[in-house]
């Protein structure tokens, strides 16, 4: 099992007219990564933000930056989000036919690939792109929105994903998004995950040294 443990807010719930001093206050209160959400309306029934947003947000963060994409044709975008500042660049398995191509350019242009697959999607369908890619994202929400309940078939997929790491001997760190809280953060760490988006589970609460605290205390 990798031992890598990290926390990564979801800019989704943060408050949008002072989002440097959110983005400040989380990394102040220790958080390892920040995850920020690209809808485009089609691939999902909401919008957000492009690169234009990607890149000033990358001016002041101190932390890796983790672009969720939920848009569709996402090769026709990796370069612009690459050139943004992404770090980290997730593209879903659902919205892409060619997923080989577009996770190995990702890797070419020297970001790291990020595969997502939604709640409907096993995780074996991977296993032919598994070798490529520096993280595996399950959504635990069907993707659209901050908020929603925890989906409980999420724990089996990560069961499934870290038996497979070890015993194919590969190294992807397992990220979970959506629903992601207090309560379940600990079940989750323990079926092998490793990245834990929080969206309103971190900005909801007053004190996010303290939430985020807690949340490393448990996994
Ligand atoms: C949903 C997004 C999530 C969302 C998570 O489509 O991918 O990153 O912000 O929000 P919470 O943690 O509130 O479920
Ligand atoms: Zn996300």
């Amino acid at each position: 099992m990798s031992k890598t443990k990290l926390i990564a807010p979801s800019l989704l719930s943060a408050d949008f007219l002072h989002l440097e001093d959110e983005i400040e206050a989380v990394i102040d209160a220790g958080c390892d990564m920040l995850h920020l959400d690209i809808m485009d309306g089609h691939f999902v029934p909401n919008l957000t933000f492009g690169p234009f947003i990607v890149e000033q947000i990358k001016k002041v963060s101190k932390v890796p930056l983790d672009v969720h994409l939920m848009i569709e044709e996402p090769d026709l975008w990796i370069e612009r989000y690459i050139e943004a500042g992404a770090d980290y660049l997730g593209v879903h398995f659902e919205a892409d036919v060619h997923l080989n191509r577009t996770l190995s350019r990702i890797k070419e242009l020297k970001a790291k690939p990020c595969v997502v697959i939604n709640p409907s999607t096993g995780p074996e369908s991977l296993e032919y792109v598994l070798d490529i890619v520096d993280m595996v994202l399950v959504m635990s929400v069907n993707p659209g929105f901050g908020g929603q309940k925890f989906i409980e078939s999420s724990i089996r997929k990560i069961e499934w994903l870290s038996q497979f790491r070890e015993k194919s001997g590969l190294d992807y760190l397992i990220e979970v998004d959506g629903g992601v809280n207090l309560d379940n953060i600990g079940r989750l760490s323990k079926a092998g995950a490793n990245v834990f988006v929080a969206g309103s589970a971190i900005f909801s609460t007053d004190d996010y040294k303290k939430t985020i605290a807690e949340m490393k205390e448990r996994i």
